[in-house]
């Protein structure tokens, strides 16, 4: 398949001062499908994945969104391109003082000022509803379980129908069952709505059961990159320690 894949980097390096943390990333991200940026703990995956989105700049290579190089885009033009993604935040960064409705209505009532108020609720009631959460419209953050909060983060990540969703470490601090349920709704969004997601994770369990593609992000640079079982017969020493302490345990 020749089809341009809707996120591409290449040859992306980024320094902060001394530190040399990007070093020459070339990363296709096929269109609807899940791509796991895997490392370990400052590898260099929350910075990898703030330039897919345009948050940094690369020092040196590009970084292409369905063709256009994010570097030349400014005004409306890059406002359009960011339009394209949502994004799910570690802590689901939900805002306390706000209901569901309000939360997950928020980028609604920013961007699309032309919907009325039953538009609204309508688009809201149909993301909660793909997420198995029905009627919670009137709680608050605080009523929610952790499991709960992450999937009102989801539903709110893709309210706008974006093409892509960068999802950073959308697993971490759960406990398995419900990182298991994030996982299904992760292939959920996926399969109903056809978005191209990019989850950074460690963690093993959750990248082996939800990525179509896995990119090995070790001191910066690609170490191993495909299909799952491509990046578990990998012999990178790290790569094969880091899946290999985890798979012996499980
Ligand atoms: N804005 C910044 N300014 C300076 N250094 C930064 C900045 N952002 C990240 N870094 C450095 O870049 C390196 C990679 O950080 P990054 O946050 O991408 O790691 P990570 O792989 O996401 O780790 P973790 O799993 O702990 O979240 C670290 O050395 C970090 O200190
Ligand atoms: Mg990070």
């Amino acid at each position: 398949m020749s089809e341009l894949p809707i996120i591409r980097t290449e040859n992306v390096h980024k320094h902060f001062g001394d530190n040399h943390v990007l070093k020459g990333i070339s990363l296709d991200f096929p269109t609807g499908t899940t791509t796991v940026i895997l490392g370990g703990s400052g590898s260099g995956k929350s910075v990898l994945m703030k330039h897919l989105i345009g948050l940094l700049s690369p020092d040196e290579g590009r970084v292409l969104i369905e063709g256009d190089d994010l570097a030349g885009l400014q005004g409306e033009a890059l406002t359009k391109v960011r339009g394209k993604f949502g994004m799910v935040f570690q802590w689901a960064a939900l805002f306390d003082s706000m209901s569901v409705l309000e939360n997950v209505a928020f980028p609604l009532r920013e961007h699309r000022k032309d919907l009325s108020e039953e538009q609204i609720r309508a688009l809201v009631a149909e993301k909660l509803a793909l997420f198995g959460l029905e009627g919670i419209e009137e709680k608050y953050p605080a009523d929610l379980s952790g499991g709960m909060r992450k999937r009102v983060g989801l539903a709110r990540a893709i309210i706008m129908d974006p093409k892509i969703v960068l999802y950073d470490e959308p697993t971490t601090g759960l406990d398995p069952i419900t990182t298991d349920y994030v996982d299904e709704m992760i292939k959920r969004a996926k399969e109903k709505l056809g978005v191209t997601s990019v989850v950074i994770s460690h963690d093993v369990a959750s990248t082996f059961n939800i990525a179509d593609y896995i990119a090995f992000l070790y001191d910066g640079a690609i170490v191993a990159y495909g299909p799952p079982a491509e990046v578990k017969a990998s012999e990178h020493p790290f790569v094969q320690q880091f899946l290999g302490t985890w798979f012996r345990k499980n």
